[in-house]
């Protein structure tokens, strides 16, 4: 079997998914690592990591993904906010919905990813209210993602 693994990381954590999905796989069928480019098309199965941007998948990946024709796909992202599976799919539905017809979709994961102190900065700066709480909380439990359970669960969805 033929793999291409491609992958859009700004800050790091989705090429920190990316790498655990590369050391999950045999290295000999691995025919391309890196960002989205058409040398990954021309494979059985094409493993793609996005972050998570404004709800879905960041541009590069969207463009990626509405290129494929006929291939399948193992979808795996990072996101800011974590938590409720619902989100994750919420998420991944929108990132679908960028695929043809005839494109499988073999497998997702999703987990969350830390997001820069200026964030952080931001809600600091926001007026009290619950929502100000929820968002600080949320930020400060994402500190920590990818961590070694992130990166073992997707080193388990992609093994299967
Ligand atoms: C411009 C921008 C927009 C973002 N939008 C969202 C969003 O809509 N939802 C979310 O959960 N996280 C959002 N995030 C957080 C990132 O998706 C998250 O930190 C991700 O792990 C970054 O991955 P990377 O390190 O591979 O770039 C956003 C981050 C940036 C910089």
């Amino acid at each position: 079997m033929s793999y291409a693994i491609v992958y859009s990381s700004r800050t790091g954590n989705t090429a920190q998914l990316a790498q655990a999905v590369r050391e999950a796989l045999p290295q000999e069928g691995c025919s391309y690592f890196g960002e989205p480019h058409a040398e990954a098309l021309s494979v059985d199965i094409i493993y793609v990591g996005f972050w998570t941007d404004k709800g879905t998948c960041d541009e590069q990946t969207a463009h990626f993904l509405q290129g494929l024709t006929n291939q399948k796909v193992f979808l795996f992202g990072t996101a800011g906010f974590g938590g409720a599976p619902a989100y994750f799919k919420q998420i991944l539905d929108r990132v679908k919905a960028n695929l043809a017809a005839g494109v499988e979709v073999m497998g997702t994961y999703m987990c969350q990813g830390k997001m820069p102190q200026v964030v952080r900065d931001r809600y600091e700066a926001m007026e009290e209210s619950p929502r100000r709480t929820a968002m600080l909380e949320n930020f400060d439990r994402a500190l920590s993602h990818p961590d070694q359970g992130d990166l073992d669960a997707l080193k388990q969805a992609v093994a299967k």
